[in-house]
């Protein structure tokens, strides 16, 4: 592998200045916890990438760079890359836009969001600044793996520059439902789906976050998924799920050196006879810390018994203070907590211990090994490292994890207690009984925990996402070999003007025309009908347009043109210059019995409805709500699959529409009637829908075959939109020159 450049926000460390003093120290966050940590271990050391860049914002000047800082990153295996911004701009971007918009908007805080137009100003332009940098760095054969909120339009702004780099992306915090995104102004959240799907490859933690992005951009780009892929522009993007893990090793070793066992050690005796809870979280509203604290109110209201036996160490790290909603919350948990120790104190023993600073790491290990039980309460947390460390760090199993339901950590850690977080009776129960659980079922639980912490750790997490997004490159480039380019196109061009004798089978529904939001207003423009025209008018020219309409529609649309017309997938068709005749028996009682099932289906899915042709009943929903439809369309495909068990119908299900027909017959079987009986030395074959899959299976090597848009397909080629579909036949219409049928 090349070299990976890891961009985000953030560079791993962050520099504090206090006079002349300059200290360094790892950022906080779990983003920078589990990135470093994977830099660091044994496994990035022995990989087979070249070179590892991190790319962040500077949180400190130029002279500071070269006198203070560059000198002392030497250590690390990685380069940093320092971006250095305007004051102002950055402010109006990271307090503004990405933590008074999107932070509080994607953890389901909208009553604290500030939609301030400039803010979003200065978040494009710090992306920018951010896409221009690696413009300038980025080499053939590098991965470039972008990191969360702040940087969600770094990935199509690269690509615009760069269009064949390997873009990663990854998002730390929720990704929140439609209803929540749809809050934002609609430039700001189309302009982030369309960031983001500048990525080959787009990771989530959990499968709800997955599923919220797939479905906002259904709604506002548009754009389908199948399987986690989807097809944006000219390229295939996937989403996928890759709950992060941590240094699993690092924390579980820990307990065996001897300063965090001196300082463990420490504590144990300062809390002696007590038991100890503890908690760490950055300071921030999402954290939960003043339901926290009243949760453990109400517990010791609840539970007298443990007065003076038990002490919440809690842990809260400076983050964000300059935006007035943190600062408010920072002023209402110190108050809250001087209450609370008010009111419960006694000479002897105080309820909360509490400290806002930065923790070492050998001092958060020794609290994560001291804690009896750990209370990580947030209200939304993308993960939670924290509930892994601690879980990591439980060396003899002994210990209990109190969990919100709420963090993305819940869906693996199910072992822990899980809690509502506002639920203060909840909370207070669990503490309860966390602190009686007994020690064989602590340790079961524990066991459970570790053993897929173990399994899924930050190496694993890492290689997965670098080698699905290895696996996407490889997918892109097999779809590319089908994709119809210049060179193919030249050749086809070439045979048809050899060709004395051409046959064109031509779709129409998604593939002459584009979808209507209903089939009769799907009408051919005059530009189609002229191009079909001046096409059927060359004598060596047979078009047939073979659909999936009635008779009485091709004959009123086209029935005008020289051409073949086939309809509902060959049940009747008009040969150029005869009238119609049916390939099998018009029956109609069959219809009576799928009707009404097709009709139930319509009042339980808002905007369906039901499209009857003289051989085919159709049930369409490309007007419904894009989950509900597909969801009752697979209902319905159930249903219908039951009642014509051992009967000659047959269930299509096709571009947004399920269709009921006589099998026996269908688009393969009368394009290649056509096609034996006319005997061309040249046939082009276009479709869009599942049912022209017969057609290109049916025709194999005697067509060139080309479906339009994506997906796995029995054509020889592929073109991505509809909309090339005119020129390309428009184009053959005019012929080469001599040079280009020569050199073709
Ligand atoms: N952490 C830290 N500095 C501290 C205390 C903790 O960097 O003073 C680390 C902690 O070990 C964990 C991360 O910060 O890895 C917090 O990640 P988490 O996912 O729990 O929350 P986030 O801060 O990312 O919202
Ligand atoms: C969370 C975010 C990170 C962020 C970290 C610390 O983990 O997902 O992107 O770096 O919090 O926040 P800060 O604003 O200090 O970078």
């Amino acid at each position: 592998m090349g070299r990976l450049i890891i961009v985000s926000n953030r560079l791993p460390f962050s520099v504090d200045r206090d006079g002349d003093q300059v200290t360094i120290r790892q950022s906080s966050g779990g983003l920078v916890s589990a990135i470093k940590s994977y830099f660091e271990s044994d496994a990035s050391a022995s990989s087979d990438i070249r070179e590892k860049m991190w790319m962040g914002v500077a949180d400190f000047s130029g002279e500071d760079w070269e006198s203070e800082v560059q000198p002392r990153l030497a250590k690390y295996d990685f380069t940093a890359i320092p971006l250095f911004m305007d004051t102002a701009v950055y402010k109006d971007y990271y307090n503004g836009f990405s933590n008074s918009v999107l932070w509080p908007l994607f953890h389901y805080f909208p009553s604290l969001v500030q939609y301030q137009a400039n803010y979003y100003d200065a978040y494009v332009q710090v992306n920018r600044n951010f896409a221009n940098r690696l413009a300038e760095v980025v080499e053939p054969g590098d991965t470039v793996w972008i990191h969360d909120y702040q940087l969600m339009l770094v990935p199509e702004m690269l690509r615009a520059v760069q269009p064949n780099v390997q873009i990663g992306f990854f998002l730390h915090i929720p990704f929140p439902s439609y209803e929540i995104l749809r809050l934002l102004p609609t430039e700001w959240k189309t302009a982030l789906l369309r960031g983001l799907m500048g990525a080959d490859l787009i990771g989530f933690h959990t499968h709800d976050y997955v599923q919220h992005f797939m479905q906002s951009v259904k709604m506002l780009l548009g754009v389908d998924n199948y399987f986690y892929t989807m097809q944006y522009q000219d390229r295939l993007v996937k989403a996928d799920l890759f709950p992060i893990g941590i240094d699993y090793k690092r924390f579980h070793q820990a307990a065996y050196d001897s300063e965090v066992l001196e300082l463990r050690n420490d504590i144990k005796r300062n809390f002696e006879n007590k038991k100890i809870i503890f908690s760490v979280d950055r300071l921030d509203y999402t954290k939960g810390l003043m339901d926290r604290l009243n949760g453990f109110e109400c517990f010791l209201q609840q539970h007298p018994e443990w007065i003076e036996k038990v002490v919440f160490v809690l842990n809260v790290v400076p983050s964000r203070d300059e935006i007035p909603t943190y600062l408010e919350r920072k002023r209402q948990i110190e108050e809250k907590i001087g209450t609370l120790n008010g009111k419960f104190s006694s000479i002897s023993w105080q309820p909360v211990i509490y400290r806002y600073n930065h923790l070492p790491f050998n001092e958060l290990c020794a609290l994560y090994q001291a804690a009896d039980v750990a209370l990580i309460t947030p209200l939304r947390d993308g993960m939670n490292l924290v509930a892994k460390e601690y879980v990591a760090s439980c060396v003899t199993q002994r210990g209990v994890l109190v969990l919100s339901e709420l963090a993305g950590a819940a869906s693996e850690l199910n072992e822990a207690l899980l809690v509502n977080p506002t639920d203060v009776i909840d909370v207070s129960n669990a503490i309860d009984r966390a602190l009686e659980m007994p020690l064989h079922e602590q340790k079961h639980r524990m066991a459970l925990m570790q053993k897929r912490l173990v399994d899924y750790d930050v190496v694993k997490w890492v290689n997965d996402f670098l080698d699905q997004l290895a696996n996407v490159r490889k997918e892109q480039q097999k779809m590319q070999t089908k994709l119809l380019d210049d060179r193919i196109y030249k050749r086809i061009h070439q045979h048809y003007q050899k060709a004395q004798k051409r046959c064109f089978l031509l779709d129409y529904d998604g593939t002459l025309v584009s979808f209507a939001r209903v089939p009769q207003e799907a009408v051919p423009s005059k530009e189609l009908k002229e191009l079909l025209y001046r096409l059927a008018s060359d004598e060596k020219n047979h078009v047939v347009i073979i659909s999936g309409r009635d008779a009485d529609v091709l004959d009123k649309w086209l029935g005008h043109l020289p051409v073949t017309l086939v309809a509902e997938h060959g049940a009747s068709f008009r040969m150029k210059g005869e009238s119609w005749q049916q390939s099998i028996p018009t029956s109609e009682p069959w219809k009576e019995v799928i009707r009404p099932i097709m009709q139930i289906f319509v009042t339980r899915c808002v905007g369906s409805f039901v499209e009857e042709k003289n051989n085919t009943i159709a049930w369409h929903y490309r007007n419904t709500p894009a989950d509900l439809g597909f969801s009752r369309s697979r209902e319905l495909i159930n249903n219908l699959h039951q009642m014509v068990q051992n009967t000659m119908l047959q269930v299509i299900d096709g571009n947004k529409v399920i269709e009921v027909r006589m099998a026996g017959f269908d688009k393969g079987v009368m394009a290649l009637r056509i096609v034996n009986d006319l005997s061309p030395d040249f046939t082009l074959c276009i479709g869009d829908d599942t049912t022209d899959e017969d057609m290109f299976k049916a025709l194999g090597n005697k067509a060139y075959s080309i479906k339009v848009s994506n997906g796995i397909t029995a054509a020889q080629y592929t073109v991505f939109s509809q909309r090339k579909v005119l020129p390309l036949l428009d184009q053959l219409l005019t012929p080469l020159t001599e040079t280009e049928y020569a050199g073709a």
